[in-house]
């Protein structure tokens, strides 16, 4: 009876401070986080930090357990991955619901580019170097992944990459940190919106912190080993970025960095991350990063691996189950301190309150709601808007696109021409109860442009890998009979993404013969690149008239082609990755340093800082990409050639479409700090702006220049401008520039 009446009495106390916990108006979040902390054993305290995959995808070794429902009915389970559809996570959630504190479970899910509508992979997306557009195909993926259960999403990466050979680089933003660093913050706001709690906001997770895109070789998951000063410089930038942007949570990277795991570093992860930056989210392993610190070999077992991780800040763990295993009993053995544990849980119970998940822990589950923003009919037009923006026209040799929409005969020939799915390219989500109907394959977006008069010729021709040629011959049939041949070729998408590194970046298999065979027949051929990577092609790029290289675009790819195609848009996107001649470039990147004997060209190997066997250019640069139109730059005027500190310089440049067609030119600002305490790079992308132009059009731009394009990280690591003299460089590309001078910054 005692027993009885004392239970009782623990359960109206609890509820109580429950229901102060919850309910109180006055109380802020940190206040309220306490109030339940309070009431935690350790092993719930240890559940929080404990996320587990949903039984039916994983982007890893696959761990089912079979009582992960008894797990999380007592309190053990803080979050999910891979668990979508409000039916799953309102399953799951009336689950947690029967635990004894109601800690509602967090739903995470990889939205890399796009939940149903899915939009062009995020390196293609950074060429349109449109920042309010990458924002809105954030802003629209949360839309339908919060209407579908998500909490939050594993984006963006933000890790910078200069070696294309690594399959991740098509989640990024390319090889630069300026640029990087915006997109990655426009990202964020996108995801997060104006703040966490509202429905169609999901909590963002920059990754992988940090340097992955530095892996050696370009081999996923390899070591990286690397400068503080270039880590600070180039690869942190981006991550800063997204705390300014008051991202919710961070993931760790696989690789160790000078030695150390990124999920044991604490240097990243508490000095730099949460003391330094006062990041005050939380940290999430990569999969399985904490258990495979065995294999890295800095520690022994999983209690090791678990020590080492949390005690370096990493605060919750995906799907190793060492913290589940061994945190109670380092709490013991006093190799963890309570203190780290409840600042953890903490961070994580935090962002479920912001989340208002604690107020109702089936917000983010209304059907009606899911299928009005699944079926919602802005979203394609907004995945195409930004699909053709992302587009890169290579090349156009005597105007050969636009085409005429008067053409007769087109023969749209290529493995990729009728592919479905392969146009949302890798990290796509397979939403539960969808199918494939509503993705706009490159057929399909072609019969959709041209009217009736047009006759649509098709032929495969090859695959997109293998040798086998005997569909040359139809091809070539096929080709004579039209006026204009498009071949669509490249990569198949699962060629790139996680694990997918290549150390042969060609176009796979026998297509670019086939492309050899078309021409022999002497119609013009534009040619459809799709890839997730900038890819070697050198038989394409000598001898194809036009090139468009579209990477994946997602669900309305077969739109925004033909839009592009026809002259409907008119293509603007630049690289935001260097294309290099041959993989014995690699790495390359336009923001190098100069050494000490510096080739003028091709023509000056000789005992200089080049190949004896192959040119030092790439075989496009970053920035670069053409318009239907032209755009001739002028009137670069600075408006003091002196500045102080504290000051700003203006310079300014007239910009004309010169032209036949209306268009957008990518205006990019380059500077070179000539002389330094430390060398600096030769030019570095430090402003842009997209600009619209109607054919005979000028515009004048201007960029300012402050102290903080001046900064770099000197050798103590401090930020700081230095006196003396720089060079301004303003161009269309990072090697086509059209405006230089020069000014000083004086003491
Ligand atoms: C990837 C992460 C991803 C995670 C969860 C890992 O393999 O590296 O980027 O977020 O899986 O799917």
């Amino acid at each position: 009876m005692r027993k009885v009446t004392s239970k009782i009495l623990f359960i109206i106390i609890l509820n109580t401070i429950l229901v102060q916990a919850l309910t109180a108006q006055t109380k802020t979040i940190n206040q309220k986080v306490d109030s339940v902390l309070s009431l935690m054993t350790l092993d719930e305290k240890i559940g929080q930090l404990n996320q587990y995959n949903d039984d039916w995808t994983a982007t890893g070794p696959v761990t089912l357990d079979k009582d992960k429902r008894g797990q999380i009915q007592h309190g053990q389970v803080g979050s999910l991955l891979n668990c979508m559809g409000t039916e799953r996570t309102r399953s799951w959630q009336k689950i947690a619901m029967q635990s004894r504190l109601k800690i509602p479970l967090l739903f995470g899910q990889d939205v890399i580019h796009g939940f149903k509508t899915t939009f062009p992979i995020p390196l293609a997306e950074s060429c349109s170097w449109d920042l309010d557009a990458i924002e809105l195909s954030a802003r629209i993926a949360a839309t339908e992944a919060s209407a579908s259960g998500i909490h939050w999403t594993f984006a963006p990466m933000v890790d910078i990459c200069r070696d294309p050979r690594w399959g991740r680089v098509m989640e990024g933003a390319g090889e630069d940190t300026y640029l990087g660093s915006k997109i990655a913050y426009a990202r964020v706001k996108g995801f997060q919106g104006d703040k966490l709690g509202e429905l169609n906001s999901v909590m963002a997770c920059a990754k992988h912190f940090a340097a992955y895109g530095a892996a050696v070789g370009g081999r996923d998951y390899n070591s990286v080993d690397m400068s503080d000063r270039q880590l600070w410089e180039t690869y942190l930038p981006p991550f800063k970025a997204t705390v300014d942007a008051h991202i919710a949570t961070f993931m760790t990277s696989f690789n160790d960095l000078n030695g150390v795991p990124s999920t044991a570093n604490k240097y990243l992860l508490t000095d730099i991350l949460k003391n330094k930056w006062g990041f005050d989210g939380f940290v999430v392993s990569d999969w399985g990063a904490v258990g495979e610190m065995i294999e890295h070999g800095n520690v022994k077992n999983g209690y090791e691996a678990a020590q080492a991780a949390i005690n370096a800040g990493c605060d919750m763990d995906m799907e190793s189950r060492d913290y589940k295993n061994n945190l109670e009993q380092l709490v013991k053995d006093n190799k963890v301190s309570i203190t780290r544990i409840d600042d953890a849980v903490r961070r994580i119970l935090r962002k479920k309150f912001e989340l208002g998940l604690f107020a109702d822990p089936f917000r983010f589950c209304n059907a009606d709601r899911e299928q009005m923003e699944l079926n919602n009919p802005n979203h394609p037009i907004a995945a195409r808007n930004i699909a053709r923006e992302s587009i890169v026209l290579l090349k156009n040799q005597h105007h050969l696109l636009p085409l005429s929409k008067d053409t007769k005969t087109i023969a749209f020939i290529g493995p990729l021409v009728k592919a479905v799915k392969q146009n949302k390219g890798f990290w796509d989500v397979e939403v539960p109860g969808t199918d494939s109907s509503f993705i706009v394959s490159q057929w399909q977006g072609l019969e959709n442009k041209v009217g009736n008069k047009t006759k649509l010729l098709y032929a495969k021709g090859c695959d997109i890998d293998g040798n086998n040629r005997n569909g040359f011959a139809e091809a070539v049939k096929v080709a004579k009979q039209a006026d204009v041949v498009i071949l669509s070729i490249g990569e198949r998408r699962d060629l790139s993404g996680e694990a997918k590194s290549r150390s042969n970046i060609n176009i796979p298999g026998v297509q670019e013969e086939l492309l050899k065979a078309l021409l022999a027949t002497g119609k013009p051929v534009v040619v459809l690149i799709n890839a997730g990577r900038p890819l070697v092609f050198d038989f394409t790029a000598d001898n194809a008239p036009a090139i468009l290289y579209t990477w994946w675009l997602g669900s309305e790819a077969g739109n925004a082609i033909a839009d592009v195609l026809f002259g409907d848009y008119n293509p603007s996107a630049k690289l935001t990755m260097t294309f290099p001649l041959s993989v014995g470039q690699i790495p390359i990147y336009y923001n190098h340093f100069n050494t000490g004997r510096p080739a003028k060209n091709d023509n000056d190997r000789d005992y200089k800082s080049a190949y004896i066997d192959l040119s030092i250019y790439p075989r496009y640069e970053f920035g670069y990409g053409l318009s239907y139109t032209t755009f001739q730059y002028s009137k670069l005027q600075l408006n003091k050639k002196k500045i102080k500190s504290g000051e700003q310089l203006e310079a300014s440049a007239t910009i004309t479409n010169t032209g036949n067609y209306d268009g957008e030119e990518i205006v990019q600002l380059y500077l070179h700090d000539l002389v330094s305490s430390i060398v600096r790079p030769v030019m570095e992308l430090k402003d842009f702006r997209k600009i619209k132009l109607k054919a005979g059009e000028s515009k004048t731009i201007t960029f300012v220049i402050d102290k903080e394009k001046l900064s770099f990280f000197n050798q103590q690591l401090q930020w700081v401008a230095e006196p003396g003299e720089f060079e301004l460089m303003i161009g269309a590309s990072s090697r086509d520039i059209r405006l230089k001078d020069r000014f000083e910054l004086v003491e």
